[in-house]
């Protein structure tokens, strides 16, 4: 952790995982990059074609386009989560117990 506190729009990248990127069609972060990867894909709409992850809703499109970019800049490729300090973290709130 850095010594410098997180501010809001803080992120950092998480190693893609098993987890579904697209929730519209169940397509899975690792199934986007290896399709980025190995089709040499450039655009948003071209990883649809290939996975169908973001012909829905559209909400994953933005990650899509996140990973695009990383591997145009030849970066590590992940997915952008916001930075949450510990810290920031509030208690867990105290229930009362029942009155009988
Ligand atoms: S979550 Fe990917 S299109 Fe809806």
């Amino acid at each position: 952790m850095s010594d410098t506190p997180a501010k809001p729009g803080d992120y950092t990248i998480r190693q893609t995982t098993d987890l579904p990127l697209c929730y519209c069609f169940n397509v899975k972060e690792q199934a986007v990059v290896a399709a980025i990867q190995t089709k040499k894909l450039k655009t948003v709409r071209e990883v649809q074609t290939a996975t169908s992850a973001g012909c829905g809703c559209g909400c994953c499109q933005p990650d899509i386009q996140t990973l695009l970019e990383q591997s145009a800049k030849g970066e590590p490729m992940g997915i952008k989560v916001p930075v949450i300090e510990a810290r920031d973290a509030k208690p867990p709130m105290e229930i009362p117990p029942p009155k009988i």
